[in-house]
């Protein structure tokens, strides 16, 4: 027992010592305190007493106080069985993240590193920070972390406690940071590789149309990126229009501009699975002793992998009003309670829902807007939806479906996607065409050309129910079958080039010619 308190006792001194630099004040503990911290290793709290004395009032009282609690759990469970209901560091053994190698750093410091966000600070920040490195474990290969606290606004320089804590190291442990390695890791991107790589070319490059949604899309994210938002709440979209017109797609788009090919980054849920009530704990996992306690929810258990994911919320109106319940908490609060009682945080986290809610008072109004737009000879224009249309139609229809004003007010912006001009639908059989023509060349060195009515053709399948993927379909029936049953029966194969035409003959049928090339060759 006494070694243990001995050992106990180097503990809390050592993160006494360095424990103000964390609470970002200058004074130095009183002697009595570590006193505290050592009576209170059986009852956790020891430590917590000495914070509300002498700093109850101060902004960093509670930081200090939960680091003075985190501290005991953490010295506690290397040796014995670790306390219970404790805020910190519980289950915590040796050698891992705690508070007693903390310093504060610059902006500038932190500006090009892989950071936490640890924006939500409600009971001491930086030990919310230590927490989530423990539970990354692994997925957080450095030494070292750059821990951002909103509550004093302020940079960290984190380190495992056997680490001497240097901001040389820091740089050194980040520059060899392998990015498959860390992917999982919050990362936040550079202001070099943001201007390099505008969000806006990158959508534009994948998805025809929905100007409206994309540039909305990218000005929010890039406030975020550059710390221009609110960090009280997670940022949360709704994107509302018709079925196969690219919610899904840009949604998945952000994630990948965020997190590159680590799947984790993208959470895709499909709110049709969720319509009765009992479904919730699927979704946040069920309460100790019920079936499908060690699941987890579909949620909760992976935003915990991935807590500034891309979070999908597909077909929203779906949704029981239970599980509504639940975004709400998250939306406003940043962080939701999972079935076993534990907090997910994930106020770093981009939420859209998407609903097909009103597509058809969209589609309407598109067409009013583009009418207006006729003079305009720009292709790119920007179609602008009125805040009288917002205000006066989608509002109360919103209202009336989900019944809940906070639930509306919560969304940070609701994103229109308008229905395709027939230009666009041109664009859309182009692309398509394109992919397949690139597979062909690729595959089989078989190469392919079309005439302008081919892409008028397939634009004629275009069905508003189903969207962008009836040009596909169509694509693949009439064009890509075609070819597939030319190249099994051998007429045509490497090197054979290929040309598509409407069939004069039979209407709504393609036609393929083998360009003789011999000619040519010649
Ligand atoms: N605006 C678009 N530009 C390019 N492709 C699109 C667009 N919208 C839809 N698509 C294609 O159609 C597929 C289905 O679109 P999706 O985004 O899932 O539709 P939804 O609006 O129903 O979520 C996408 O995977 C993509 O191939
Ligand atoms: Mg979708």
């Amino acid at each position: 027992i006494f070694f243990r308190k001995t050992k106990m006792a180097a503990a809390f001194n050592s993160s006494f010592s360095s424990g103000f630099g964390v609470g970002g004040t200058s004074a130095s503990p009183p002697t009595s305190s570590l006193a505290g911290g050592l009576s209170g290793y059986n009852a956790s709290g020891g430590a917590n007493s000495f914070g509300s004395t002498s700093y109850s009032n101060s902004t960093t009282a509670s930081s200090i106080a939960k680091f003075g609690n985190g501290a005991s759990s953490f010295a506690g469970a290397s040796s014995m069985s670790p306390p219970t209901g404790a805020a910190g560091v519980a289950g915590v053994t040796s050698g891992e993240w705690d508070l007693s190698n903390t310093k504060q750093i610059t902006n500038e410091d932190a500006e090009s590193m892989p950071k936490f966000e640890v924006t939500r600070a409600a009971d001491g920040s930086l030990t919310k920070a230590a927490e989530i490195l423990n539970k990354l474990g692994d997925s957080w290969p450095h030494k070292f972390a750059i821990c951002h606290s909103a509550k004093v606004n302020s940079y960290y320089l984190m380190a495992k406690v056997s680490q001497p804590l240097s901001l040389s190291d820091a740089r050194e442990d980040y520059r060899k940071f392998d990015k498959s390695n860390g992917a999982k890791a919050i990362k936040t991107r550079n202001k070099e590789e943001r201007q390099k790589n505008p969000l806006e070319r990158q959508l534009q490059k994948t998805l025809v149309g929905q100007k409206n949604a994309i540039l909305s899309v990218s000005g929010q994210i890039r406030r975020k990126e550059n710390g221009w938002h609110s960090s009280n709440h997670p940022l949360v979209f709704l994107f509302l229009g018709s079925s196969g017109i690219g919610k899904t797609e840009l949604a998945k788009q952000v994630a990948n501009y965020i997190h590159g090919d680590n799947a984790e980054g993208f959470i895709r849920i499909d709110m049709t699975e969720y319509q009765n009530q009992h479904e919730v704990s699927k979704f946040i996992g069920a309460p100790p002793g019920y079936a499908g306690y060690d699941d987890g929810g579909q949620l909760t258990k992976r935003l915990r992998r991935c807590p500034n994911a891309v979070v999908l919320f597909d077909e929203v109106e779906k949704a029981h009003p239970d599980i509504l319940t639940c975004l709400l908490q998250t939306f406003d609060e940043g962080r939701l309670t999972d079935g076993k009682g534990e907090l997910v945080e994930c106020m770093d986290a981009t939420f859209v829902m998407t609903s097909n809610l009103g597509q058809r008072e969209i589609a309407d109004e598109a067409v009013r807007v583009r009418a207006q737009m006729k003079d305009s000879q720009d292709p790119d224009a920007i179609e602008p939806i009125q805040d009288s249309f917002k205000d006066k139609v989608i509002q109360p229809l919103l209202k009336h479906h989900f019944k809940r004003d906070e639930f509306i007010g919560r969304i940070n912006e609701i994103l229109f996607f308008l229905p395709f001009t027939h230009e666009q639908l041109k664009a859309l059989a182009r692309a398509d065409l394109t992919k397949w023509k690139e597979t062909a060349y690729d595959r089989h060195k078989i190469s392919i050309t079309w005439d302008n009515d081919v892409e008028e053709l397939m634009v004629k399948a275009y069905n508003l129910r189903f969207g962008v993927r009836s040009i596909q379909h169509e694509v693949e029936r009439k064009v890509v079958s075609k070819l597939a049953q030319a190249h099994e029966n051998d007429h045509i194969g490497n090197g054979t080039q290929v040309k598509l035409a409407c069939n004069p003959n039979i209407p709504g049928e393609i036609s393929m010619y083998k360009v003789d090339t011999s000619k040519a060759d010649k």
